[in-house]
């Protein structure tokens, strides 16, 4: 498998998804709020960039709705971007759209892969067991506010490691190998520096960095359905929930 890492997703080009499965990483915490939400049974979870549109399509398909700004939860909304919130009680059966400042665009510049999967250290094994014997992998990492984010890369690393040899790994893929390897032992001593880590602890959400932060607590992997909503992989074919009848 030739597997690349992309730091931010602004990097993407159209070519660098073709032919490729792409596993889109935003630790800190939309990919992890994901594995978590569709592990409670959420029947299905779509992403989009604005406020207004998450309204809209939430109205329209009878959907909950989850997301941040400024980490936050946004008016009106029934979750925040707390993965400690999505409970099987709330979610079971239901489904939910997402709007985040990072990892919702992240997601959007990935579409155009042939598969797209939403990844965290919550599914690291998952994810390796199901991309393993792709041709071509592209690791797509949110980052933050456009910046390169460590924890992201640190997860990449953490999936790198479980595929094992036998991948052909580009410049950043053996970097996000080597940040791992140096993380593994103690995620929180090394990741508790950066920015969005320290961001999340001043607001109050350390529940949420143990939990993001713990490798294989989710085990669940949001894979892309062609209708456009991510389920659970291994349940894609699964029917839509009896709330949303219109969609
Ligand atoms: C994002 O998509 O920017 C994040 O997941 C932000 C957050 O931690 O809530």
């Amino acid at each position: 498998m030739k597997l690349s890492v992309y730091p931010v997703y602004s990097l993407l080009t159209p070519q660098s998804l073709e032919g490729a499965a792409a596993l889109v990483i935003d630790t800190l915490r939309m990919t992890s709020v994901a594995a978590v939400a569709l592990g409670n049974g959420c029947a299905g979870l779509r992403v989009v960039c604005e406020v207004e549109q998450a309204r809209a399509l939430a109205r329209e398909t009878g959907a909950l709705l989850g997301g941040e700004r400024q980490a936050l939860r946004i008016a009106g909304f029934d979750f925040s971007n707390s993965p400690l919130e999505y409970t099987a009680e709330k979610l079971r059966g239901r489904r939910l759209v997402m709007t985040t400042s990072n990892g919702t665009r992240a997601i959007q510049a990935a579409l155009g892969a042939l598969e797209v999967y939403l990844g965290c250290l919550m599914n690291a094994s998952a994810a390796a067991r199901a991309l393993e014997g792709r041709d071509a992998l592209a690791i797509v990492l949110a980052g933050t506010g456009g910046r390169f984010s460590l924890e992201d890369a640190v997860t990449a690393g953490a999936v790198i490691a479980r595929l094992g040899p036998g991948c052909e790994l580009d410049d950043m893929a053996l970097a996000a190998l080597c940040l791992y390897e140096r993380a593994r032992g103690d995620m929180h001593a090394f990741l508790s520096p950066t920015a969005h880590y320290r961001k999340l602890a001043r607001l109050g959400f350390s529940g949420d960095l143990r939990l993001c932060l713990t490798e294989d607590a989710a085990p669940c992997l949001p894979r892309l359905c062609g209708d456009g909503w991510f389920r659970a992989a291994g349940a894609a074919a699964q029917a839509p929930e009896k709330q949303n009848p219109a969609d």
